[in-house]
């Protein structure tokens, strides 16, 4: 046991109501309440957690979901990702996506993919990952092979499940193509 003071960090699963709890009224937790809205919506909970553990209370600095496809090959979808305000620059973030990625691989997946919001795509390359074009609703498409890293992971526009990812018509496919002319 540390002294008191001194604070851990654990994964742990969350509840959504421990998540909820998390959320401040600081406008940085504004996309919390789009994480319960989706969560909840396609049976996402429990969540996996990253807890401060501090004189015996725990407090929940950020949450991740995936969801992993019923068809082979199997493809790790990043579903929600969220750091709460206080948290925010202290490597949240990368831990739990970090987990997910060994977690998937673990589970049996060849591919992981993560539409991600503008905002956060400087989060996202920060950690190696590439995008590789622009959906309808704005967000970005990054798809890949597993491997060790995210830096690591094949991104080849010619590997056909790729390929199917990002050049699907309609829903979640993209509507611009990085580097296509
Ligand atoms: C994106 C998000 C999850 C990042 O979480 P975080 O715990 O603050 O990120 P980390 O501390 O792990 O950041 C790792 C690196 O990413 C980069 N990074 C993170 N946030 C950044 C920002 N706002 N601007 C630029 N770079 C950023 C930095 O290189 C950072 O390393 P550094 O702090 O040593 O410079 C967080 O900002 C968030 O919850 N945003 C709102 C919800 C959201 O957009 N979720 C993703 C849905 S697609």
């Amino acid at each position: 046991v540390g002294k008191s003071g001194d604070s851990t960090f654990r994964l742990l699963s969350t509840s959504v109501e421990e998540f909820k709890t998390a959320i401040t009224s600081d406008k940085r937790d504004n996309f919390a309440k789009t994480f319960v809205a989706k969560a909840n919506y396609q049976g996402l909970w429990p969540a996996v957690g990253y807890w401060r553990i501090k004189d015996h209370t725990r407090q929940l600095a950020g949450a991740i979901t995936w969801t992993l496809s019923k068809r082979k090959p199997v493809v790790a979808n990043l579903q929600l990702l969220h750091t709460f305000a206080a948290f925010r620059r202290q490597g949240v973030g990368r831990v739990l996506c970090n987990h997910f990625l060994k977690t998937v691989v673990k589970d049996g997946a060849e591919y992981w993919r993560v539409s991600a919001e503008v905002e956060a795509i400087p989060f996202y390359e920060s950690l190696g990952i590439r995008f590789l074009g622009r959906q309808k609703s704005g967000c970005q498409l990054a798809v890949a092979r597993v491997a060790g890293s995210f830096g690591g992971c094949m991104v080849d526009l010619q590997d056909p499940v790729i390929r199917a990812a990002v050049y699907k018509k309609g829903k979640g496919g993209c509507v611009e193509v990085f580097g296509e002319d």
